[in-house]
């Protein structure tokens, strides 16, 4: 069972999992980040099936573990994107907290009445992030899974609390939970609210490119298909009741990685009427609260259970690029009206300095 198998890193799991050929049972709300064309490939392929549903509907999720009787559930589903947390954080805590514990609770009456073989094979994995471990300066060395919990965003803070959630749910019942934090994703079928994608879009289409605050903010990326071939190890080989950092050991500043794509789009796509690219690039009022810099640890994964990253930075990032340039319908579908009501409402409110 997954959830949220429609968004991002969900459905580039889903991709991975059934060409592996597991059967997967996928719940999705499909809110504005879900999307069905992420899964066209999959339509008719019998051991795939959406079930349109919120994870805050206890009936609708028990349903699904009565029908499917899942060996396992990849949590997802959340809502994941920092300025949306601050401009509302309702749905944050709704989906990310409430969402959490409805399915914790449906996956512990479920886990309680399997058999003693299949209660010992069950894992409850839990995607998390390395937000809700603060902020480093410069000189600290990466999170590591006994880094103290600081989240800073509504975000950061409802992920947090999922996370001691599913840890009491291991304590308390002997859940066989599985929690992995990992740091920030890149790839195919990004939604284009995040740095990347919307800065390919507008770096293509020659309109500005915003980096808030000085650009010196530092995050350390990630290959999305790198992150659920980690997923797949940790279901199944991690311990229960462990966390896992998942990261890419690619630290980067924003400004470094906007300049990286504008070289890109220029190389890939030259456009003599916009010329170069990162002409385009404004410095506009930042974030408020920006974590400035994140970076992961992952030596308890590679030493454990010997995951390492395997695409690097510039090759996955030029896959990426090329990737949104080739799948221009993919690319109008997702930006429907409501899309361009966030780009106004964020970046309206941002003067461009
Ligand atoms: P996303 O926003 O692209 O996708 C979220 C998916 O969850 C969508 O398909 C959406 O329809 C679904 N969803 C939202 N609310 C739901 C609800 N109430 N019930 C059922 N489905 C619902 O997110 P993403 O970037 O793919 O992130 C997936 C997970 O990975 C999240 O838990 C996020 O916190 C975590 N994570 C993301 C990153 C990253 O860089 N994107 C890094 C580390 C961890
Ligand atoms: O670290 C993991 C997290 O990475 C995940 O948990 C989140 O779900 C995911 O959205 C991502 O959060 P970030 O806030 O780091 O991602 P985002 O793409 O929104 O921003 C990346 C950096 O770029 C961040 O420092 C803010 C900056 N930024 C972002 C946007 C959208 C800009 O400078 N300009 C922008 O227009």
């Amino acid at each position: 069972m997954v959830t949220g198998g429609a968004g991002f890193i969900g459905s580039n799991f889903v991709q991975q999992a059934v060409a592996a050929g597991d059967a997967v049972v996928n719940i999705d709300l499909l809110t504005y980040a879900g999307n069905l064309e992420n899964l066209a490939n999959l339509d008719g392929v019998p051991h795939h099936e959406l079930v349109r549903a919120d994870i805050c509907d206890g009936e609708a999720i028990a349903a699904v573990f009565r029908q499917h009787r899942p060996r396992a559930i990849v949590h997802f589903a959340a809502e994941s994107h920092v300025d949306r947390s601050i401009v509302s954080p309702d749905a944050f805590v709704r989906t990310n907290v409430h969402g959490t514990f409805t399915l914790l609770e449906q996956a512990r009456k479920y886990w309680g009445e399997l058999s003693e073989e299949d209660r010992g094979v069950f894992r409850f994995l839990h995607v998390s992030t390395d937000e809700v471990y603060g902020s480093l300066r410069p000189e600290e060395p990466a999170f590591t899974e006994a880094s103290a919990y600081a989240p800073n965003s509504p975000y950061a803070a409802s992920k947090a609390a999922s996370d001691h959630l599913v840890r009491a749910y291991h304590h308390t019942y002997g859940l066989p939970t599985l929690i992995t934090n990992c740091s920030n994703n890149y790839g195919p079928f990004q939604f284009p609210e995040k740095l990347i994608p919307l800065v390919i879009l507008n770096a293509l289409e020659g309109k500005s490119l915003p980096v808030y605050g000085d650009g010196g903010n530092v995050r350390d990326w990630l290959f999305v298909g790198d992150h659920c071939g980690a997923i797949r190890v940790v279901l199944e080989r991690g311990c229960p009741g462990a966390t896992y950092n998942i990261g890419g050991n690619s630290e980067r500043a924003n400004l470094d990685v906007v300049r990286a794509i504008c070289a890109l789009v220029d190389e890939i796509r030259p456009d003599p009427g916009i010329g170069n690219r990162s002409s385009l690039i404004r410095f506009v009022p930042d974030r408020p609260g920006h974590d400035r810099r994140y970076a992961i640890d992952a030596s308890k994964i590679a030493r454990e259970l010997g995951w390492r990253p395997t695409t690097r930075f510039e090759e996955g990032l030029r896959q990426t690029v090329a990737w949104y340039l080739e799948h221009a319908r993919w690319v109008e579908d997702v930006r429907s009206g409501a899309y361009r009501e966030w780009i106004r409402l964020n970046y309206e409110q941002r003067a461009v300095r």
